[in-house]
């Protein structure tokens, strides 16, 4: 177990700003975790579990609490048969690392998931999607820790009431459990998933499999999102908004050309970078923040942004987008205080 006080957190979180933690641990076992949970350092300041950063916002440059961060980074073959494999997955291991793993095998289920920042913890609690898949596709189960008495509990897919970009974790049990592990279950024969936006007509000849997908899907993340190195970012920063139809159909007359996705009877929902695209935001700044250039959805971190930079920016964007179309934005992101 690693524990260190006063620490500059640049490099643990993707939006690269200079954000000092007031401790920062990191435990590789479970049991460590159950110690800690026990532990007065625990007991008395407030915490936050962390995997690699890529969906926060430090709001301040100083964050008066302890950040927790797992190592559990084992991967082990729970059972396999001719049609599926169920792999147990511990919550610190880099989750594009375990796609590619997945590829290589020839496991199938998480390669239109390929390329998203992150670590496999985090996944289980943000649903994390992209091309037509959400992760609560192939997730079996979730081992968790109570933050309150250091007991294990295991989550089965359909306890955790998973949604778009949500599940009980970030709702009902807010700050009640940290994901330990998470169970996936990936197919020997898989269906491929192909139908969204552009990701077919980038795939071309009769013999398509898991390894092209998952090319495909990076060279598609790489020309919309900025790379690490290019420019700090949380990936998207807004989620799409859902709406119900008959609001879309009168903002239609209005606006023939916007996008949208049928989500049941009742509702659609919107593409937020549209939204922002069209509000005029696509490559303004705000003190170091921007609005990224090929996808409005995505605020960057251009020079040297401060935390106050991109709060502004989001803020600026949101009531922007409300007087526009009465649409409420709410951010991906999460908020950390
Ligand atoms: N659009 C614009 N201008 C922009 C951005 C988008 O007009 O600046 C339009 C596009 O032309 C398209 C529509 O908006 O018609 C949707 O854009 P896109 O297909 O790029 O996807 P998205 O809805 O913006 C979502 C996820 C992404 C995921 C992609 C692909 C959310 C919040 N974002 O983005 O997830 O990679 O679909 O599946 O649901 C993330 O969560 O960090 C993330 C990158």
């Amino acid at each position: 177990m690693r524990i260190e006080e006063n620490y500059f957190i640049q490099a643990l979180h993707t939006f690269r700003m200079p954000v000092y933690a007031r401790w920062f641990v990191e435990y590789d076992q479970v049991d460590d975790l159950v110690s800690l949970l026990h532990s007065d350092l625990l007991k008395h300041h407030p915490f936050l579990p962390m995997g690699g950063g890529s969906n926060l916002l430090f709001v301040h440059e100083h964050y008066n609490g302890v950040l927790l961060h797992s190592a559990i980074r084992t991967v082990d073959l729970l059972s396999e048969t001719d049609s599926e494999v169920l792999v147990k997955v511990g919550a610190g291991v880099v989750w594009d690392d375990f796609v590619a793993r997945c590829v290589a095998q020839g496991w199938g289920g998480a390669e239109n998931l390929s390329y998203i920042p992150g670590e496999v913890g985090a996944s289980a609690v943000q649903n994390i999607g992209a091309y037509g898949v959400e992760v609560k596709d192939i997730i079996a189960e979730v081992e968790t820790l109570e933050i309150a008495t250091g007991q294990p509990r295991v989550f089965q897919n359909a306890e955790c009431e998973y949604g778009y970009r949500s599940s009980i974790f970030k709702h009902a049990l807010k700050g009640k459990y940290i994901v330990t592990a998470v169970t996936y279950r990936l197919q020997k024969h898989p269906l491929l998933h192909l139908d969204y936006g552009n990701l077919r007509n980038s795939l071309s000849g009769d013999h398509i499999t898991i390894a092209d997908v998952r090319r495909a899907v990076i060279d598609i993340r790489r020309s919309k999102l900025p790379e690490p190195d290019e420019y700090g970012s949380a990936g998207s920063f807004f989620m799409n908004p859902v709406i119900p139809v008959e609001q879309y159909e009168q903002l239609k007359v209005r606006f023939p050309d916007m996008p949208h996705y049928v989500v049941d009877e009742a509702h659609v929902k919107v593409p937020a970078g549209w939204l922002i695209d069209r509000c005029g935001w696509k490559g303004k700044e705000e003190g170091g923040a921007a609005v990224y250039e090929k996808q409005c959805l995505v605020l960057i971190n251009k020079h040297n942004a401060r935390p106050d930079d991109v709060v502004r920016l989001a803020e600026k964007i949101k009531r922007s987008v409300q007087e526009t179309y009465g649409i409420t934005i709410n951010p991906e992101v999460n908020y950390i205080g």
